[in-house]
């Protein structure tokens, strides 16, 4: 079998990252590609546990606060689960692997935004995920005040509509937010083959077009 290929989706909270990963999917699908997606942290029923621990603002009630060298190997925790449980197996079977978050979060987001440090996230990364890197990444950075407008108003909606709350990072302040804007950017930059920085504020058509062409460049069309 022909290996697949691995994309991940990459960007801040409210980046509109994830209604991206779900047109590429469908779009991808109606071509005859075989697809299969998940989201980090969670996908697996281990990973699903981990994800409600870490997101929840309430979990410190219960929990205590969450250390941040914790909230980094709960995160690696969760990806070593999925890619033994979900994007090998897939990979293997010669499918396009679209995930929703990878390691480049746990950079920004912990080796920036929390500040360990990018060498820590990156040797756990070699360590945990035997360096397992996507094949393209999509990272979607329009500018950090549209992103933190959104994620900040859709919080709401669901802490009204499904009780869940899932905003243990979205209450960070605005300099965590830079820090990880700026972390991502760094990550671009270091790898530009892999790494491909949308920046428009475009709307969703035409950033799913752009997407569109640059999978096609790399994939080619299935032979069916
Ligand atoms: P998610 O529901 O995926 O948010 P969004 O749809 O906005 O991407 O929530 C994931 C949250 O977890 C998000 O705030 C980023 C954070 N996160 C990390 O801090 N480190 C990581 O390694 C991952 C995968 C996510």
């Amino acid at each position: 079998m022909s290996r697949g290929y691995f994309i991940t989706f990459e960007g801040l909270d409210g980046s509109g990252k994830t209604t991206q990963l779900r047109r590429l999917a469908a779009s991808l699908q109606s071509e005859g590609h075989k697809v299969v997606t998940l989201r980090q942290p969670g996908g697996t029923a281990l990973g699903d546990r981990i994800r409600s621990i870490l997101l929840d603002s309430r979990s410190e009630a219960t929990l205590g606060a969450i250390a941040p060298l914790s909230e980094m190997a709960l995160m690696f925790a969760d990806r070593a689960q999925s890619i033994h449980e979900i994007i090998l197996p897939a990979l293997d079977s010669g499918a396009i692997v679209l995930c929703d978050r990878y390691t480049d979060s746990s950079e920004a987001y912990q080796g920036a935004g929390r500040e360990l440090g990018s060498e820590r996230i990156l040797a756990m990364h070699r360590a945990v995920c035997d360096n397992l890197q996507p094949d393209l990444t999509i990272l979607l950075l329009p500018s950090l005040e549209a992103s933190l407008r959104r994620a900040r108003r859709r919080n709401q909606r669901h802490v009204q509509q499904k009780g869940t709350d899932e905003n243990r990072f979205e209450r960070e302040d605005d300099a965590f937010y830079q820090r990880i804007y700026r972390a991502y950017e760094v990550i671009a930059s270091r790898e530009p083959q892999r790494v491909v920085a949308l920046r428009e504020d475009a709307s969703i058509v035409q950033i799913e077009t752009h997407i569109r062409e640059i999978v096609s460049l790399r994939i080619p069309a299935p032979v069916i």
